[in-house]
């Protein structure tokens, strides 16, 4: 008598917009074993996202096996054909992410879970007209998302518990670190906390304290040496709270807490100078210093999460 398989089928994963994070989930489930049907309306970005992942796996000495699980759909309805999963990594503006939410939950499946990859906005303001707000739910990936292990999981008010239990399966059926954010706030909690360096980083420099150059050597070779292996709080516990409180005392006073984006950034954005994409943001940057940036960048992060202890996480 031959046996049953039991084995359940492997999910199928629609990604929509194949930029810098689509084509890196898309690869994250492909080398997973999952097919995955990836659209987008730009002609460009759909034609060479096989390259773009291949190169990736590449860099990572990986075999390109996975390439043949994606397949390219000029057509939304066709990427959502069938699809269990619905990843959506399309340009962080709120009324495109709405119309695009409206349209997914339209067409997909009844009882497809539909994720956005937004880094910012809650699911209440990117589903405002989502179909079956129930099965709607934030994924936060990081760049590169087939090296950076988090996944932020945003439960909306709506979204149901069965919603975000299933999204956890499978973030961590395929490697990745998912963490449940129950409320739906702006910027989630890894990029509160990101950005509040941010905006301190770049007060010091607005207010000449020191310059860019500064400011990233102070974090590179003091506190940001320490954070992949002990987060903030696990520090503060570690240096003792009593001395979290008197710092506290003498400096919080005096922290940038301008509600809005500070003039230094907005006057840099309205000259065009925006970082490595335009030789110029807060320092100058040839093609070679970009793309030397880029290549250290992954070789630490291969390199980290190799050393890191076991019990990091
Ligand atoms: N870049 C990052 O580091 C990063 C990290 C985490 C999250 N995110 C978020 O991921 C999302 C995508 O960011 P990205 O950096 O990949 O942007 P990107 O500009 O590289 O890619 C966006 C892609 O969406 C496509 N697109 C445009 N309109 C579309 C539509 N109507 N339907 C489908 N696709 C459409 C574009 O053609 C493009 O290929 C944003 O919400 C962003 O905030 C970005």
């Amino acid at each position: 008598m031959g046996q049953v398989d039991c084995r359940i089928p492997p999910a199928l994963i629609a990604v929509v917009g194949a930029g810098l994070m689509g084509h890196g989930i898309a690869q994250v489930f492909a080398c997973a074993g999952h097919p995955v049907a990836v659209h987008d309306p730009a002609t460009g970005a759909l034609a060479t996202v096989h390259r773009r992942v291949a190169v990736n796996l590449n860099r990572l000495g990986l075999s390109d096996e996975a390439l043949e699980r994606i397949s390219v759909h000029a057509r939304l309805e066709d990427a959502l054909e069938g699809a269990d999963f619905v990843f959506e990594a399309a340009p962080e503006e709120v009324e495109l992410k709405r119309g695009l939410m409206e349209s997914i939950t339209t067409i997909a499946s009844a009882d497809a879970i539909v994720a956005s990859n937004t880094s910012s906005m809650p699911v209440a303001v990117f589903s405002e007209r989502a179909a079956g707000i129930w099965r709607v739910i934030g994924t936060h990936w990081w760049n590169p998302p087939y090296l950076i292990p988090l996944v932020e999981v945003v439960q909306g008010a709506e979204t149901s518990a069965g919603t975000v239990a299933r999204t956890m399966g499978l973030l961590s059926s395929v490697g990745k670190l998912p963490v449940h954010v129950r409320k739906d706030v702006p910027g989630f909690v890894a990029n509160r906390l990101q950005h509040a360096l941010w905006r301190e980083a770049m007060s010091i420099v607005q207010h000449g304290i020191c310059d860019a150059e500064t400011v990233d050597l102070c974090v590179k070779n003091s506190f940001g040496l320490r954070l992949a292996v002990l987060g903030p709080l696990e520090t503060a516990d570690l240096g003792g709270l009593d001395l979290a409180l008197n710092i506290h005392e003498q400096i919080l006073p005096f922290i940038d807490r301008t509600p809005g984006p500070l003039p230094i950034l907005r006057d840099k954005v309205a000259a065009g100078d925006l970082g490595m994409k335009t030789g110029r943001g807060f320092r100058t940057w040839t093609e070679a210093e970009a793309s030397a940036a880029h290549a250290r960048l992954a070789e630490h992060l291969v390199a980290a999460l190799a050393a890191r202890p076991p019990d990091t996480a």
